[in-house]
């Protein structure tokens, strides 16, 4: 089960690398199980001359590692390399609706994945038909960054706004997940029993644009999972074996 999962990801994390990248680019390369399949894809590419002359920008240091392997050149958003923006960022996501509108951050990596394909021309993700919903931010729960010294005040606002927050745990370490930026990572779910004088807020879905602007307007947020206002282009690896591509609207 685990490895078909897994060839779905690595089949089309390739299949969106020779789809849209090409030599001279300037590349965003995402984080988590899939969109490693795309930054491995570029790597092999550059080793047999098939691509050449990209530079890229890595989302996480797991990226950062594998371009370290594979020899890609990788350099920050503020190097004269990539000050002037990227061509294309590929990444992955945790759910994907009709509209292409995104939650992102499953891997805690959000904020810069934000920076990247914000920064770029281009944007595709790559996932398998299990993130593909109707409604985002009430299946998957939205992470949001924090810094440490808002916790209380942060997740007292997010409840106010009908969300149930929980503090993600980190594994093998005690205590919270802290992020490559020394912040807290809240999770939080819009669909719950226990507000009964909120029920307003749980009878229709809720508006992702809406809530990725209000939830960034909380202070001490740094940055939330909602990603709405840069659409992609999704690339989709069906159960079938296919890929199906999703043109951003
Ligand atoms: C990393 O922070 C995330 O945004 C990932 O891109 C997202 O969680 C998808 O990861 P998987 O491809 O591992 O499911």
């Amino acid at each position: 089960m685990e490895q078909d999962s897994d060839k779905l990801k690595r089949a089309v994390g390739r299949a969106a690398v020779d789809g849209m990248v090409k030599s001279g680019m300037k590349l965003g390369l995402g984080t988590g199980s899939t969109a490693i399949h795309a930054v491995r894809r570029v790597g092999e590419l550059l080793q047999n001359g098939t691509l050449c002359d990209i530079s890229a920008f890595a989302t996480s240091f797991q990226a950062e590692i594998e371009c370290e392997k594979l020899r890609i050149p990788f350099y920050t958003l503020n190097s004269r390399e990539l000050s002037s923006g990227l061509d294309l960022t590929i990444d992955g996501a945790d759910e994907v609706d009709p509209q292409n509108r995104l939650i992102k951050g499953g891997g805690g990596a959000m904020l810069i994945e934000k920076l990247a394909a914000y920064a770029s021309s281009a944007f595709a993700i790559v996932v398998d038909e299990s993130k593909i919903v109707n409604n985002i931010g009430s299946g998957f729960p939205v992470p949001v960054e924090v810094i440490p010294a808002a916790r209380v005040q942060v997740i007292r606002r997010l409840e106010n706004i009908g969300a149930a927050v929980i503090i993600r745990e980190a594994i093998r370490k005690a205590g919270p997940v802290i992020t490559e930026h020394g912040n807290l990572i809240l999770d939080i779910r819009f669909e719950y029993q226990g507000l009964q004088n909120r029920q307003d807020l749980f009878c229709k879905p809720i508006d992702p644009c809406l809530m990725e602007a209000e939830i960034n307007q909380i202070p001490g947020v740094v940055e939330n999972g909602f990603f709405t206002q840069k659409p992609p282009v999704i690339y989709i690896a069906c159960s079938d074996g296919t890929i199906e591509t999703r043109p951003a609207p």
